[in-house]
């Protein structure tokens, strides 16, 4: 199939195009760099050994949207591009709201003028508030405390009544729980902007010494060690997640939990982290972090039952391809 692939220069969609490549679709992205860069696209071509149709644009930009779909007969998309930062959404939410919801509205209009019935939406694990664990895709919705968590439940929403009107459109949206890891041959993965918000991330620069010791932020949860509990995923995992949900799109809205099923303390991480990659990683115990929830870990089995898919890649492949990336980037 011939697939756009929006963000496809970003952390998780440079992935998933590597993925969607190897498993004999064709890939346009179309991403306006604006937390990417364009050599990203180079070595997914060195990865794959495959061509990669790039457009930078801007999908919030109806004109440049309509023209990609006029010069290629697109089979389905896949809408990665948005912005991501909890903290920024806060202090940005029009932003926010802006970029993340015309972006899939945009995309949609689009799809329905050019006939094309695949859409599959990055959403987050986040749209499930602080329900009980583990996050079950049947649970009613609870309010997130940032605009970012508001823009993916309001994304699924949207797709969800245009679905209803549109009875050939098929929908899959994806709810990922936390993505790390980097592609085993250390050429792509994730490049926070500045500080990194994310636990791997810091991790992994602390591991650099570029940043002196991680702080955790808080250990009085009801957890097993009183530290943060969440349900890590190899970002590979994540991207064949994506192949399998496309290859399996059936008329409808479908949701999908993307994670392992299983939880991990900060604390674990961490020593997972030292004992994969032999380093020590200094820490001290801070204070909360305002919004963040004790724990937060996938009910997986639905992915497994219906797209045949679920996560391979354990969290101690998970520190070494991260921290492989770490090294590695330029
Ligand atoms: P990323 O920032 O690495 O990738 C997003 C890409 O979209 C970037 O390349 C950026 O340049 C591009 N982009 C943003 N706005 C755009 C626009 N208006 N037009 C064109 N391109 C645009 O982020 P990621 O981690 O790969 O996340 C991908 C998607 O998955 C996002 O929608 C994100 O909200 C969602 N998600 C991410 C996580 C996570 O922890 N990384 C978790 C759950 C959901
Ligand atoms: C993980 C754990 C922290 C950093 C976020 C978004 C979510 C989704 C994924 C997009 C928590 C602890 C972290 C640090 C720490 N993104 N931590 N010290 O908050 O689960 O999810 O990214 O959809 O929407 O909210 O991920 O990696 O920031 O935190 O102790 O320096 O690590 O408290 O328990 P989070 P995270």
């Amino acid at each position: 199939m011939n697939i756009l692939v929006t963000g496809g220069a970003g952390y998780i969609g440079s992935h998933t195009c590597v993925a969607l490549l190897e498993a004999g679709h064709t890939v346009i992205v179309a991403d306006n760099l604006c937390n990417s860069r364009v050599e990203v696209v180079d070595k997914i071509k060195q990865l794959t050994k495959k061509e990669v149709i790039f457009y930078q644009i801007d999908v919030t930009d109806i004109a440049a949207v309509s023209t990609i779909f006029s010069n290629h007969s697109i089979d389905g998309v896949i809408h990665f591009a948005g912005l991501k930062a909890v903290g920024e959404s806060v202090e940005k939410p029009l932003a926010y709201y802006y970029n993340n919801l015309v972006s899939t509205m945009i995309l949609a209009e689009a799809c329905q003028n050019y006939g094309v019935r695949r859409f599959v939406l990055s959403s987050s694990a986040t749209v499930y508030g602080d329900n009980t664990v583990p996050f079950v895709e049947t649970m009613n919705l609870l309010p997130t405390t940032n605009p970012y968590g508001e823009t993916k439940a309001m994304s699924e929403r949207i797709l969800n009544d245009i679905a209803k009107a549109n009875p050939a459109f098929s929908v899959s949206l994806l709810r990922y729980f936390n993505p790390v890891g980097a592609h085993e041959s250390g050429l792509i993965g994730e490049v926070p902007n500045g500080i990194p918000n994310n636990l791997m991330p810091y991790v992994t620069q602390v591991a650099k010494r570029k940043l002196e010791k991680l702080r955790i932020f808080g250990n009085e949860y009801p957890t097993v060690d009183g530290t943060g509990v969440r349900d890590y995923i190899h970002v590979m995992d994540l991207a064949e997640g994506h192949v399998a949900a496309l290859d399996n799109l059936t008329e409808g809205v479908h949701i999908y939990n993307l994670g392992s099923g299983n939880g991990t303390s900060v604390i674990e991480l961490v020593k997972a982290f030292e004992e994969a990659n032999g380093i020590e990683i200094p820490y001290e115990i801070v204070e909360r972090r305002p919004g963040d929830i004790a724990s937060c870990y996938a009910d997986a089995s639905k992915a497994d039952r219906e797209l045949g898919w679920s996560a391979k890649r354990d969290v101690i492949s998970m520190c070494r391809d991260s921290w492989r990336f770490e090294n590695n980037k330029e």
